[in-house]
């Protein structure tokens, strides 16, 4: 395709280095509708006759059929999946195929290809991601009153929902999803007619290819047009924060299905035994699904080691655009299934949960608001005197609400016998009803919000 100036072809190893044809094969459909689009327009602008655009388009309605059955052909001569397609087109149609690379150049035809493909991956990743959520919203509406202790430094803080806790996520779903829209709406301009890097002086229709494809308009800098991985790098990302994300949901999954704790049971469709220990059920997929979020976040780190010292315009570096967003995208999506798949199946052991929200004085704040409120103490020092409580109780070995009325009152008088029904750990949950807190009718408030959110009412 290049071979005219050149005296000796290329070696063995110019050829390997060289060969993207191993992978971005995968832009085989990207390829040949942004070459229907290009070849439409040129014969709609009479830049190639109306016969010739259409023994075009019949030849490469033809390759793509035969890539559909029987894949693409891996050549490392023909080095990417733009000379393939064009080398086996003119197998078929002969030497009008030359005619389709009038005013455009590989460099135009591969960030297209490749928009097109991301913006795919886009649409995929926001379509796992609702998934997602609405899984989360289920169950954290099955779970709106369940107690479960609440933890800050993976220490019992305060008696909390699980509705509440599975919340969480669905807004951290609800971010990422909105980083992909964002990038996809960024992403969504045609770079196809910048040509090498100028441009052309071919009379081309941008708008029209644009638009066949569509993208919202052209791109408007061929420099930038050709140079710009930015849309890569955005779903990379979005990817990397989603799957972060799901590494901490995976993450408490993993704590909550060990024995001490005890708060799940992961569903056997999701989990794996040991070879060895007959008893063992091992949270695989979650831990897979934490593994896997170190590749994701290396693929975005890897892409952007490649761009950052790039000059303009197209540089062969580019070329390695295309390995970290497969595989992250393939990561990606298998560990949105996973979790998605854990959550609607986790059998949820609420008894567990809410007898551990007992232990380790979660309603001590409880009894320290209550000091507030009923007594007028600043709260610095029912503080103070709910933890001379907390040690005495502690030194006992019972609970809060273990401890006599006279016993609490010898810590301090003003104490009366109200306060036993505010060391409940249901009264406490119900207490914290300010906007985004856990009380039960507030979760189903944010539920239903959700919900409706997701078009699910
Ligand atoms: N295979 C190349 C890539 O993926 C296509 C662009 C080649 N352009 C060039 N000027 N050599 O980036």
């Amino acid at each position: 395709m290049w071979g005219g100036r050149f005296a000796q072809g290329p070696s063995s190893v110019m050829r390997e280095i060289n060969a993207s044809i191993p992978f971005d094969k995968a832009l085989w459909r990207q390829d040949i509708a942004a070459s229907k689009a290009h070849v439409a327009m040129l014969g709609a602008q009479g830049i190639v006759t109306g016969e010739d655009a259409a023994t075009i388009t019949a030849g490469l309605d033809e390759v793509s059929a035969e890539y559909e059955a029987q894949g693409v052909p891996v050549n490392w001569d023909l080095e990417d999946i733009h000379m393939t397609t064009e080398s086996r087109l003119a197998e078929l149609i002969g030497p009008v195929a030359g005619r389709l690379h009038t005013a455009r150049s590989r460099n135009d035809q591969v960030a297209t290809d490749f928009r097109l493909w991301v913006r795919d991956a886009m649409d995929e990743a926001l379509a796992g991601i609702a998934a997602l959520q609405r899984a989360l919203v289920t169950r954290a509406g099955e779970h709106a009153d369940s107690i479960m202790p609440g933890f800050t430094h993976l220490q019992t803080a305060q008696p909390v929902t699980l509705g509440h806790h599975l919340m969480a996520y669905y807004e951290m779903a609800a971010r990422d999803a909105s980083r992909f829209a964002d990038a996809r709406a960024r992403a969504n301009q045609c770079p196809l007619g910048a040509a090498a890097l100028a441009g052309t002086g071919f009379p081309i229709d941008r708008f029209a290819t644009a638009a066949a494809l569509g993208f919202d308009q052209p791109t408007a800098n061929s420099l930038d047009s050709v140079s710009d991985r930015d849309f890569a790098l955005d779903y990379l990302m979005a990817a990397a924060q989603t799957s972060l994300h799901l590494s901490r949901l995976a993450e408490e999954f993993i704590i909550w299905a060990s024995q001490p704790f005890g708060f799940v049971t992961l569903p056997d469709s999701l989990s794996t035994g040991s070879s060895i220990m007959p008893q063992k059920k091992n949270p695989d997929a979650a831990e897979l699904v934490r593994g896997h979020s170190g590749r994701i976040i290396g693929c975005l780190t890897s892409l952007m080691i490649t761009m950052k010292g790039l000059p303009l315009a197209y540089s062969k570096d580019m070329q390695d655009d295309k390995p970290p967003v497969f595989e992250a995208a393939s990561l990606l999506t298998l560990c949105l299934a996973a979790m998605t798949g854990m959550v609607a199946g986790a059998t949820f052991r609420t008894q567990r949960m809410r007898a551990a929200a007992e232990l380790g004085y979660a309603t001590a704040t409880d009894l320290a608001d209550w000091l507030v409120r009923q007594a007028n103490i600043p709260f610095r020092e029912a503080h103070h005197i709910t933890g001379a409580a907390v040690k005495l109780a502690e030194g006992k070995g019972v609970a809060l609400d273990q401890l006599s009325l006279a016993e609490l009152q010898a810590i301090d008088p003003r104490i009366d016998d109200r306060v036993f029904a505010a060391l409940s750990v249901e009264a406490s949950v119900a207490s914290r009803a300010s906007h985004g807190g856990t009380a039960p009718d507030e979760v189903r408030k944010r539920v239903s919000d959700a919900r409706r959110a997701l078009g699910l009412e």
